[in-house]
């Protein structure tokens, strides 16, 4: 996509490209960028609820904050069915994984608290049921706002659409456990608009979601990343020479990939509360790459913009692949040129004996990678599987320069503040 000036005003940035040739470099099972794998005997956070999608309460500046000493997260949640006639199969036995694949449909935003970053207690749903104006209330960032415990919970109201909203609450501690109180009037702040990023209208299948805002630490404004993709009817999309990138002979086909079309989005705010945003060209496309670049983020690290995004192997565009995993690229300033992490973009992938085993990963400014357990194979051939919808071992790792490695593993939902506030 070529982005005009006279078009988007005072940001005139080109997005920067993940290109075919950048994706042909995805190494999968490379141990430096492959999650360990994950046990078929995990432990399971709440056995009524599966969740996914971890949100970890933090600052502006992306430093993950505990309140009074506690801990809190956010996770997409939806109720297990094991009695529901509807999930059951021909025999009267639990389809777990027909329940697990139907949780999208009805999302909502939950809330746990801990005193060790890990074995979260269960706190209950964030908004009241009839709150929240959509049917589903997909991903987004819990931001602490302040020492009065006061929270902008950013976050996606989908179905009908797919809205970028936010409500205002407070997070309360006690010696026994946290509350999150208010949370009662969902603004919404912007959607697609078919000119930088593709609408329903034009693409069924279009995404719009995860809000990510941030302080930019060097230019102190107030800024918001966002899941899309590059606006135009679908299959309209070319995958020119710059796209592709450099190849080598015989790769220049690019066969149907211009259905995928993922971008990051970046919008900024034009007053400091963050209810007034205005949407600026993407940062990164992938179009005849891949199709959904997922919850976006940003760690600050060594003065650079590390952007990590999550993105999965059926989403990629034909002639390239990649493990379900999160990619990252790198820039000296936000609105780049970025580059992708160890010369293809993945940073931590699902093993290829695993391939499910875990997604929506989130990368921490500490170097801590938290994700979910989607499903682990319990049997030689992969065809018995044993569904998560709970907390992954957390993995640690190090990003130096244009490189990352994985260097530890910690336990299951392992998310250790980095900052306590304490509220007054
Ligand atoms: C990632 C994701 C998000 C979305 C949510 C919907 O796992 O696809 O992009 O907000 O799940 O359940």
């Amino acid at each position: 996509m070529k982005t005009n000036p006279e078009k988007f005003g005072a940001t005139p940035h080109q997005p920067s490209l993940w290109t075919r040739a950048d994706a042909l470099k995805v190494r999968a099972d490379d141990p430096t960028t492959t999650q360990p794998l994950v046990s078929a005997d995990f432990p399971v956070l709440n056995n009524d609820v599966f969740i996914w999608d971890t949100m970890p309460l933090r600052d502006l500046d992306g430093n993950v904050t505990s309140v009074d000493g506690w801990s809190v997260i956010f996770t997409l949640t939806a109720d297990r069915h094991p009695n529901d006639p509807q999930y059951l199969d021909e025999d009267g036995n639990y389809d777990i994984l027909r329940d697990w694949n139907d949780r999208h449909g009805r999302a909502k935003m939950y809330y746990w608290f801990s005193r060790t970053g890990k074995n979260w207690e269960f706190g209950g749903r964030v908004m009241a049921e009839g709150v929240s104006p959509t049917a589903r209330e997909w991903a987004g960032t819990p931001i602490l706002l302040n020492d009065r415990g006061e929270v902008d919970l950013y976050y996606t109201a989908v179905t009908p659409g797919a809205t970028i909203v936010k409500v205002r609450g407070r997070v309360v501690t006690t010696e026994h456990g946290v509350s999150m109180v208010g949370f009662e009037k969902v603004k919404p702040l912007f959607e697609a608009d078919g000119n930088m990023y593709q609408t329903e209208a034009q693409n069924a299948f279009w995404g719009f979601r995860d809000p990510w805002p941030f302080r930019d630490p060097k230019d102190g404004k107030l800024y918001m990343l966002f899941e899309g993709n590059v606006a135009g009817e679908r299959g309209s999309h070319k995958v020119g020479e710059a796209e592709i990138g450099d190849v080598p002979p015989g790769y220049e086909d690019v066969g149907n990939s211009r259905y995928q079309t993922a971008c990051v989005g970046i919008a900024v705010a034009r007053d400091a509360d963050g209810d007034d945003w205005e949407m600026l060209p993407p940062l990164l496309t992938a179009v005849g790459v891949n199709d959904q670049t997922e919850r976006p983020h940003f760690v600050f690290q060594d003065g650079k913009y590390y952007l990590f995004t999550i993105s999965h192997t059926f989403t990629y565009a034909d002639g390239v692949t990649g493990p379900d995993g999160v990619y990252g690229f790198v820039a000296d300033s936000l609105f780049g040129p970025y580059v992708p992490l160890n010369g293809s973009g993945l940073v931590l992938g699902n093993p290829s004996s695993q391939p499910f085993q875990t997604y929506s990963h989130y990368v921490m400014p500490n170097g801590l990678v938290t994700s979910f357990i989607d499903s682990v194979p319990t049997d030689e051939t992969g065809t018995q599987i044993r569904v998560g919808g709970t907390e992954a071992p957390t993995v640690g790792m190090k990003i130096k320069g244009q490189q990352t490695f994985v260097v530890a593993e910690y336990d299951y939902g392992y998310i250790p503040p980095m900052l306590d506030v304490t509220l007054k």
